[in-house]
């Protein structure tokens, strides 16, 4: 079958496209894009950064990168051979007496606006501390759902290195009903960074020691469409409604409010603590 691949012989490596020539790589074409002096997003400039930094910034943040493995040609084959659907949810991939050097992964998923996402899907699956994936069982993989506050936290292992590839950790985020974004975390300071192909300096987490283990922290950015400001878009009042944060009243409209009808003296946009019994010069009474 097309999607089957020998478990036991790691190749993510980047395989002809079906002309037989090579394909180019999102890297190729950043690297392309150097040559030619074209200016290129702060962001692109290997510099780990968590996301949450733009919270407020007023500039939209980078969106986490797809790290296409690149070994299948097809969309359905793009998880690379290592994938397994119908993992467990669990935020521990630790079981008894698993050996490793123990690591929390920490972050946030938001969307375009740099807001939160509840809900989201995450799927983590990696190799072992000895470099050795679990394609029978389960072991290393699990997945998730982001909290209220988009935060996420997956305890596991530091994954071992096995040829080929430098240190990484494979992850599927999903916001509900969006497409799956396929990508990879990785490891600052690896001397294989250099040497990977499918190595992106823009998936670099960012690691600090803690007490003999490992702490790390990502925030993932998916394409989801996000009002940029909590504040309500005014709408015009539809006759006799209640009144409501976010509209753009008019002298003149009435609205109700607390069984009462009340009418507006001057035009204004709705805010929270302008209720109109607490605010005379901007409604009376009806
Ligand atoms: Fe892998």
């Amino acid at each position: 079958m097309d999607g089957e691949r020998d478990a036991t012989t790691p190749d993510e490596s980047r395989p002809p496209g079906a002309d037989g020539r090579p394909r180019p790589s999102r890297k190729t074409v950043l690297r392309a894009a150097l040559a030619a002096g074209v200016a290129l997003p702060v962001s692109m400039a290997a510099v780990p950064a968590l996301a949450r930094g733009a919270v407020g910034s007023g500039t939209g943040p980078e969106l986490t990168p797809p790290c296409d493995d690149g070994d299948h040609p097809t969309p359905e084959q793009i998880e690379g051979p290592y994938f397994k659907p119908n993992s467990p949810e669990r935020t521990s991939l630790l079981e008894p007496g698993t050996p490793g050097t123990r690591l929390t992964v920490t972050g946030y998923v938001f969307g375009r606006a740099c807001l939160p996402l509840a809900g989201v899907l995450l799927d983590f699956w990696q190799a072992d501390t000895n470099g050795a994936y679990d394609n029978t069982g389960f072991r290393m993989r699990g997945h998730q759902y982001t909290d209220a506050r988009g935060a996420f936290t997956l305890t596991t292992v530091v994954p071992g290195l096995y040829p080929g590839r430098t240190r990484h950790i494979h992850v599927k985020a999903q916001a509900p009903g969006r497409p799956v974004l396929t990508t990879q975390l990785y490891f600052p300071g690896e001397p294989r960074n250099n040497t990977d192909s499918l190595f992106d300096a823009r998936l670099l987490m960012t690691v600090r020691d803690a007490g003999g283990a490992k702490q790390a922290a990502f925030d993932f950015v998916l394409d989801v469409a996000q009002s940029p400001s909590p504040t309500p878009t005014p709408t015009d009042p539809p006759p006799g409604t209640t009144w409501a944060v976010g509209t753009s009243y008019r002298s003149g409209d009435r609205v109700t409010y607390g069984g009462r009808t009340y009418a507006c003296l001057q035009a204004h946009t709705a805010q929270p603590g302008w209720e109109p019994p607490n605010v005379p010069a901007l409604w009376g009474p009806a």
